[in-house]
């Protein structure tokens, strides 16, 4: 078995940049060049401002950038000095052609594995670290074996990401697991077993997983697609919760104490977002739907159904409670990301909601504290209804503090859980104090105590709580 001595990655985003930062920190003898065709990420890689916010991230970074841990967009160098790639580059959901708005774009990963096949100048251990649909592996292997001769072969594993944003440093520090499918011959396992020697330099035997390629594949498509069925589950419950006057975070702790079940995510909110999530649930109705499947694809597809429900029914809520007509009032939304640690706002519930308020005829104010002001415009522009800018911003006001954004507003509606949105942390009095009257709270994250708040004088709407329980 080679000793993996030169790693390279190809993508610098939220995968691959943590992803292999932490492997540089973890084994210094290990060189790691993380590549992308962005100049402008790259930069931001080797400046002092990362690209991405990651709790962790940047002491990291720091400490290894320059001495095992590269950031360039030199591709076809790092490809030839490399023994094993990982390939790290993102799937979107595809947008036209086939299988548009369900199927993964798997573009980016065709033209990374292009590029290696064609550059390489000796054998190499390719890894799929993206998320893909199962059997990728196969056309992957399928161009790099084109391309092989008789001193440059090529091996294929599958090590798909169980990272979540937020927490990706801790995640990677201390893993659940790690999973590595091969293909089940000698060569397969035996590059299995160099991948898997890397990660043993600071996780423990038992938490490496070696599978076949496919049930790895597979596996990262299944885990994403129950953690968001999970999510589903309790916000159809919340739903019911509304209406009954049960409370979902009780129902949430009752259930969750059941030892089979677990506590974890069973959070009521408005709904999940992220970047993964809806794609890869997508990815697996396409994938049943493809392997003449139906009633699997219909199975599936209705967790994603559900969180579309659930973000339309918040604003419903919203809307009615308001009199029915939010025209010409003042929104304040708290939160942007997708969800709290994190600058993505990649399918962000706050996205659906603010669009509609727009629609609405509300004026949107809007703060985060991490999101970048120009990723908000970015994400409201929609064709043909807010198609520039300029119309983006007649309509919302992004604001520096939850106090300003709250300041004159009808309502002010909580959709990422930042724990600087908690009753303890923000002055609710002073929030109240200078909103209209009635002033009115809408919770999506279930942070707030709506006792305490009704005390100072809020309309309090919480999801999966009846409010009528509480107010006079
Ligand atoms: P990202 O968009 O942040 O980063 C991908 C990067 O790849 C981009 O910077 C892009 O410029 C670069 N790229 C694309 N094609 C390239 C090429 N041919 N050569 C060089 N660079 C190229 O995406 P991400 O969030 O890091 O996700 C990457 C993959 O990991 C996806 O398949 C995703 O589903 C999966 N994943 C993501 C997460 C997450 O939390 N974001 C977690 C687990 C798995
Ligand atoms: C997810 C997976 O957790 C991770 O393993 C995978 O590698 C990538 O996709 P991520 O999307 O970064 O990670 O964050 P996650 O913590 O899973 O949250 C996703 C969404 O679900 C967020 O909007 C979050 O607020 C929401 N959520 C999560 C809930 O609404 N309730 C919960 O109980 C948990």
């Amino acid at each position: 078995m080679v000793a993996v001595k030169n790693i390279c990655c190809v993508g610098a985003g939220y995968v691959g940049g943590p992803t292999c930062a932490v492997i540089a920190y973890k084994c210094h003898h290990i060189k790691v060049t993380i590549v992308d065709l962005n100049q402008q990420r790259i930069d931001a890689w080797n400046s002092d401002k990362l690209p991405i916010y990651e709790p962790g991230l940047e002491e990291i970074v720091f400490d290894r950038r320059g001495k095992n841990l590269f950031f360039t967009t030199d591709v076809d160098n790092a490809i030839k000095e490399a023994d094993l790639i990982f390939v790290s580059v993102n799937t979107p959901t595809k947008k036209t052609g086939l299988g548009a708005g369900m199927a993964a774009d798997l573009a980016y990963v065709e033209s990374a594995t292009r590029r290696i096949a064609e550059v390489a100048t000796s054998s190499k251990i390719v890894v799929e670290k993206s998320t893909v649909p199962c059997r990728t592996a196969e056309s992957m292997r399928t161009i790099l074996d084109a391309n092989a001769t008789k001193d440059i072969c090529f091996d294929i594993l599958s090590n798909p990401e169980f990272l979540a944003e937020g927490t990706a440093i801790k995640d990677l520090l201390n893993p659940d697991r790690v999973l590595i499918g091969a293909l089940q011959t000698d060569q397969g396992i035996a590059a299995q077993n160099a991948l898997a020697e890397v990660y043993k330099n600071w996780v423990p035997e038992e938490n490496v997983i070696t599978t076949n390629l496919w049930s790895s594949e597979l596996s990262k498509l299944a885990a994403n697609a129950m953690l968001a069925q999970r999510i589903s589950s309790i916000n159809a419950l919340s739903a019911i919760c509304e209406a009954t006057g049960a409370d979902v975070d009780e129902v949430a702790y009752a259930c969750g104490r059941d030892t089979r079940l677990g506590s974890k995510f069973l959070k009521a909110s408005v709904g999940f977002g992220g970047s993964c999530f809806q794609k890869d649930i997508l990815n697996l109705v396409y994938l049943s739907t493809q392997l003449n499947l139906p009633e699997v694809a219909e199975y599936w597809k209705q967790v994603y159904t559900l969180n579309e429900y659930q973000k339309k029914r918040f604003v419903k809520k919203i809307i009615s409670t308001l009199f029915n007509t939010i025209t010409n009032k003042r929104i304040a939304v708290l939160g942007f990301a997708f969800k709290k640690d994190t600058g993505d706002t990649r399918e962000s519930a706050a996205i659906t909601l603010i669009k509609d308020f727009i629609q609405e005829n509300a004026h949107v104010a809007i703060y985060d504290p991490k999101v970048e002001r120009e990723q908000i415009y970015m994400d409201l522009i929609e064709p043909s209804i807010l198609d520039s800018r300029e119309q983006v911003e007649k309509s919302i006001t992004i604001c520096p503090s939850a106090y300003e954004a709250a300041k004159d507003a009808d309502a002010v509606v909580i959709v990422t859980e930042w724990d600087e949105f908690k009753s303890n942390e923000l002055d609710y009095q002073q929030i109240y104090d200078n909103m209209h009257k009635p002033a009115f709270l809408f919770d999506g994250r279930l942070l707030l105590d709506a006792a305490e708040l009704r005390k100072i004088g809020f309309k309090v709407h919480i999801i999966g709580k009846n409010e009528l329980a509480g107010t006079a």
